[in-house]
């Protein structure tokens, strides 16, 4: 990511008039912000600085608006994700269960700290809250998908196992079957 916090995104990407005629549809809806924004990170993958200051010119309202509501939720992503996000939970129930090992061996394995992407695109790495599942701590989401009971020994296995589904591969029967507690 560049150090200025723009995405190298050229204002004259047609992504942009896609997301005006959404702002368009909806300047009037109340609340839209949210909505043009969630639509913005669909069409980008993430909400950098010129993303964020044309929804607010869009829009009419200050870029520091935009900016309150682009770090006030976890959902939006100042910067590139790969294309699996990788949240550690690091709530009460799994911290005390040892999550902050589980943490320790997918930063060692991935080379990146919390907030970053491996230079191959494949992960990022994000801290969270509870995710809702504390009865499975210590937890992690990949993706969409849970896995509970983690262990820092599990970790190279679940990597594993989305290196190979991103090459079109099948997970690995063992593997499937090691991911506990998946909703
Ligand atoms: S504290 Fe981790 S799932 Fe609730």
């Amino acid at each position: 990511m560049a150090a200025c916090g723009c995405g190298g995104i050229q204002p004259d990407d047609p992504r942009f008039r896609e997301l005006d005629a959404f702002i368009d549809a909806h300047r009037h809806v109340r609340g839209s912000l949210i909505g043009v924004l969630h639509r913005a990170q669909e069409l980008f993958g993430f909400l950098p600085e010129e993303v964020q200051q044309h929804v607010a010119q869009r829009l009419g309202i200050p870029p520091s608006q935009v900016y309150g509501v682009v770090t006030f939720y976890n959902y939006f992503n100042l910067r590139p994700t790969g294309r699996y996000t990788i949240r550690v939970c690091m709530g009460t129930a799994c911290y005390v269960r040892g999550a902050d090992k589980v943490l320790q061996a997918i930063q060692s394995e991935l080379k990146i700290q919390p907030g970053e992407m491996t230079s191959d695109g494949l992960f990022s790495l994000e801290v969270c809250r509870c995710i809702g599942c504390c009865g499975l701590a210590p937890a992690i989401m990949v993706g969409e998908e849970v896995f509970g009971n983690m262990t820092d020994a599990k970790v190279p296995e679940v990597l594993a196992r989305f290196r190979q589904q991103a090459q079109g591969g099948e997970p690995e029967p063992a593997v499937a079957a090691g991911k506990e507690g998946a909703r």
